[in-house]
């Protein structure tokens, strides 16, 4: 590197040193050394990934993908702050070591604003996070009435105040958490039946707070949710639109992943469950049509 450095005009030397100096994950590596079987590592508690990893693929169709659901762990939501960081900053730690990512991916908005932080820390790859959407909802929101459905835990992070505050500050942003969404979710995927009502109880908790009549946007802050977003816009007001952040991450990942090599062909993607004595994995049927053809447990 220092040799190349001493043969670039001044100008792009300036710009490397720059780049190395910035966070891993702010750099899009362009590193043509990553092994083209290298996989994007998408991590979440359950199948919420999910949600995130359509619109990377329609990005990167040919892209290796390691998807990773620590169903030991799941819900996150209920898990105090110190249980969240921890569990997932060892889990990465010990997926990075075994899988050699070319990235990774917190498919989880609780994992996200709880972790995020550490994990970059911890680990020497660029870490993309899921953070509520609230930016793109203030951005389209008329009435300056938001609303953000998320678990327990990511709707009291200080992170959501902070986004709030930078992003929807001239803003009502009300928040709630549904935690049986979780479940919903992942029962509507294997095709289990799921509680009448509920989705139309869960929208009650922000259409009745006070100004919750004029919410127009509503931010689906937990990746969980999008999976049942047909659901919840029938269980709202026409006026209601949501918001999730996963075609935002789609691109970013593309950006950071951009020059890099990939398989001629699409890969059958690998996904893996972290032992529980709670939940099994789904059949295979339910993951093939998102390009999986193989289950293992961690
Ligand atoms: N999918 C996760 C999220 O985005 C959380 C689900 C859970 O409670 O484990 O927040």
């Amino acid at each position: 590197r220092g040799t190349q450095l001493s043969t670039q005009t001044p100008q792009v030397g300036i710009a490397l040193i720059a780049q190395r100096a910035m966070p891993p994950s702010m750099v899009p590596p362009s590193d043509p050394t990553i092994a083209a079987d290298a996989p994007v590592l998408f991590f979440d508690s359950g199948l919420g990934g999910l949600s995130v990893l359509g619109p990377t693929r329609a990005l990167l169709p040919t892209a290796p993908i390691l998807y990773a659901a620590d169903y030991g762990g799941l819900p996150y939501g209920e898990k105090t702050e110190a249980e969240i960081a921890t569990r997932v900053c060892a889990l990465l730690g010990r997926l990075t070591e075994r899988f050699k990512p070319r990235l990774a991916v917190i498919a989880c908005n609780t994992a996200s604003t709880i972790a995020l932080a550490h994990v970059r820390a911890a680990l020497d790859l660029p870490v993309v996070g899921t953070v509520p959407a609230i930016k793109p909802a203030a951005l389209a929101s008329t009435n300056r009435i938001i609303g953000v459905l998320g678990t327990a835990a990511t709707i009291r992070q200080p992170y959501v105040d902070a986004l709030s505050a930078e992003f929807a500050s001239d803003c009502v942003v009300l928040r709630a958490a549904a935690p049986e969404l979780v479940h919903a979710a992942e029962a509507v995927l294997r095709g289990d039946p799921v509680e009448t009502g509920l989705y139309q109880m869960v929208m009650d908790r922000l259409i009745n707070q006070p100004h919750g009549d004029r919410m127009d946007q509503c931010v689906l802050a937990c990746t969980h949710f999008p999976l049942v977003e047909q659901q919840l816009r029938a269980a709202s007001p026409s006026h209601v639109q949501f918001v999730d952040g996963s075609a935002g991450i789609a691109r970013r990942i593309a950006y950071l992943t951009q020059g890099q090599p990939c398989p001629d062909q699409a890969p059958g993607g690998r996904a893996i469950f972290t032992r529980s004595t709670q939940h099994v994995p789904p059949p295979l049927s339910v993951l093939a049509p998102f390009g999986f053809n193989r289950i293992d447990l961690l």
